[in-house]
């Protein structure tokens, strides 16, 4: 077993990037070359990181989106990380300035300063990741002293409301432990609703998020990043 986990206490900047790189952009518009009219202005907004990276776009930073079918967006854009075009979805630092026991609205539509520690918004999350014909990967990255440790999961999705967005994730790869798809007496993380402390939907007797941030709660948790303090990824935390 790896120490990652027993040593948890350590962490002392810590930051957090929950990435989506989209994996296929095939979309074409048959227009022949008489006919051919300039796309609506929507079209001109890259549907997420990836997108404005695949136009050349390579600088972090503030990005105007438009998932399909979705509303306008600014984005944090990593350009740099494994590659570049990942649509950056939360940043916490250990001891952020953030309170993370928010309300489900809050966590809905989002919160925090997309430049510093923020929560994109469960809502906009899965409009993003449930766009057609896309298929995202997430990476979570893990600042633990001066090391980075690293957890991807393909595919990733977070369904919609009316499933309390549910999350979806596929196989694991990377170095910092597989926290949310492995068995742990906390349960798995994958497939479970999302919960907030004023909408319980874990699998606790009690209220997991209980004065503590939104996350895919079951019983309670493996891992935890929307916190204040005492951010967990590990399958052996209190073990
Ligand atoms: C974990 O893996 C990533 C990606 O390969 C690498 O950049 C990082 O240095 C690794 N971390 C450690 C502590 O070995
Ligand atoms: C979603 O959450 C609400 C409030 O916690 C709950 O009443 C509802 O049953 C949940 N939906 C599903 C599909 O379980």
């Amino acid at each position: 077993a790896r120490s990652f986990g027993d040593k948890i206490q350590l962490f002392h900047l810590y930051v957090f990037l929950l990435h989506i790189l989209l994996l296929t952009v095939y979309q074409y518009n048959s227009s022949s070359g008489k006919n051919w009219e300039p796309p609506p202005p929507t079209n001109f907004y890259p549907r997420d990181c990836s997108a404005a990276y695949q136009r050349g776009r390579r600088q972090n930073g503030l990005y105007v989106i438009r998932p399909k079918g979705g509303p306008f967006l600014v984005v944090y854009c990593d350009m740099e990380t494994d590659g570049g075009g990942w649509t950056v979805l939360q940043r916490n630092t250990h001891n952020s300035y953030l309170t993370w026991s928010a309300s489900w609205t809050t966590y809905q539509y989002g919160f925090g300063n997309l430049m510093d520690d923020y929560w994109f918004g469960s809502e906009y999350i899965h409009i993003i990741t449930n766009a057609k014909h896309a298929f995202y990967k997430a990476k979570f990255l893990l600042k633990n002293n001066n090391k980075i440790y690293e957890a991807n999961y393909y595919t990733f999705n977070v369904a919609d409301e009316s499933t309390n967005y549910t999350l979806r994730l596929g196989s694991y790869s990377g170095n910092a432990t597989d926290a949310l798809t492995s068995h742990s007496k906390f349960g798995i993380h994958d497939n479970m609703m999302f919960s907030t402390k004023d909408r319980d939907n874990d699998k606790s007797d009690k209220n997991c998020a209980d004065n503590r941030g939104g996350w895919w709660y079951n019983n309670c948790e493996s891992a935890l990043l929307n916190t204040d303090s005492n951010i967990k990824w590990s399958t052996y935390q209190d073990c």
